[in-house]
């Protein structure tokens, strides 16, 4: 079935005032029915089915061992599916390996360059592989972008950590690709060139260019994607857009500072998902964030209406007074971790509106 997309504008951050419109457009990878069984016989990937927009941030989550880089590795053509397949922009990365191929540039988790080579060269090199035309000034743009300029004549063996990665996503984007796979380009990199990198990738984005990144920062995700899909023990179990995961898997709190402590919560208040917290000096009511604001019939088929309003109206006809109040919400890392720690499916993978069932 073709997944539907629904316009979306985002990306007003920076400045740029662009517009994406990546769920309105064709999806530039395509992901049907890949399993990966290794030659050991571990099976690394079960059923994977995802499309990605073009021009959208992806983010790929999942504890170490998930599957993450298979995936990856088998886009971009270093490890063979078992079965199922993968185009890139149309082109079946098997069938039309060359082509597909062309249009990807992948910044591995693992460090590989030419020790012995200057980062100019290995940058240039790497776009002649992809039997592009020499493009000094396009070289050096990207050199400039990833401060790596003032290296260019600089044996990669003589750089520091960050730089050689630095040099990788050059060197990934030497052939001008349409879709960029950073398998933790973050990794081990300090907070500065995170934001350079967030902010990089982003300027890539407004060009046009697609990204797939994985990253064990859940905060990277949460700052960057526009969708996430987590995987864990080699299978998707959930795929959303950022904001609507973390509006429907979250929960929220609201905490009340009392002015008298409770012994245990009156019975009036039966009915309703509250806990008495530090030592009955605090009671803290936990709702998802889909019926924030909305009045729902309360469970178990009680007709209470659950909203923080009538919870607070509840509270002042009983007499019980506050002194202040907070809410909390749950964090994309908390979600992830609750989704990945029982292997309980959640959510149902693969559309791009991966509606739960
Ligand atoms: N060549 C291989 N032969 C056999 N098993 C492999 C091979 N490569 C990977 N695996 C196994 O497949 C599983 C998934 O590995 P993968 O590298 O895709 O995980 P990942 O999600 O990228 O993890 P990490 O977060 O640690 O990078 C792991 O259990 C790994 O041991
Ligand atoms: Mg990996």
């Amino acid at each position: 079935m073709r997944p539907r997309y629904s316009v979306r504008h985002a990306g007003l951050d920076g400045g740029e005032g662009a517009r994406y419109l990546w769920r309105a457009m064709e999806p530039v990878v395509s992901i049907k029915g890949v399993n990966k069984t290794y030659a050991s016989g571990f099976v690394a990937l079960k059923k994977i089915d995802l499309e990605i927009g073009k021009g959208e941030i992806f983010a790929l989550l999942g504890p170490n061992g998930a599957g993450k880089t298979t995936l990856i590795n088998i886009i971009c053509g270093i490890v063979t599916a078992s079965s199922g397949t993968v185009t890139a922009d149309g082109h079946d990365i098997v069938r039309d390996y060359r082509s597909a191929r062309f249009r990807i540039g992948l910044v591995p988790q693992e460090l590989t360059t030419d020790a012995f080579e200057t980062v100019w060269a290995t940058v240039s090199f790497s776009r002649g592989l992809f039997r592009r035309p020499a493009n000094p000034a396009y070289v050096e743009k990207v050199l400039r972008e990833l401060s790596l300029w003032d290296k260019r004549q600089s044996k990669i063996m003589t750089l520091s950590g960050g730089m050689k990665r630095r040099v990788m996503i050059a060197k990934a984007l030497a052939h001008e690709p349409e879709i960029l796979f950073l398998d933790e380009p973050t990794a081990g990199v300090d907070v500065e060139l995170r934001r350079d990198m967030w902010a990089l990738v982003r300027r890539l984005r407004a060009g046009g260019v697609t990204i797939i990144l994985t990253t064990h920062y859940i905060d990277e995700a949460e700052e960057m994607a526009d969708r996430i899909g987590i995987i864990n023990k080699g299978e998707l179990v959930v795929v959303e857009e950022k904001t609507k995961l973390m509006q429907k898997l979250g929960k929220r709190q609201l905490t009340l500072n009392l002015q008298e402590p409770m012994a245990e919560l009156p019975a009036a208040l039966a009915g309703w998902p509250l806990a008495l917290k530090a030592q009955g000096n605090q009671l803290e009511y936990t709702f998802d964030t889909r019926e924030a604001g909305a009045a729902v019939a309360g469970a178990g088929g009680s007709d209470t209406p659950q909203d923080i309003p009538s919870l607070l109206r509840r509270l002042a006809e009983i007499g019980i007074g506050f002194k202040d109040l907070s809410t909390s919400q749950s964090s994309l890392e908390e979600i992830f971790v609750n989704l990945v720690s029982d292997g309980t499916h959640a959510g149902q993978a693969g559309t791009p509106d991966g509606s739960r069932s």
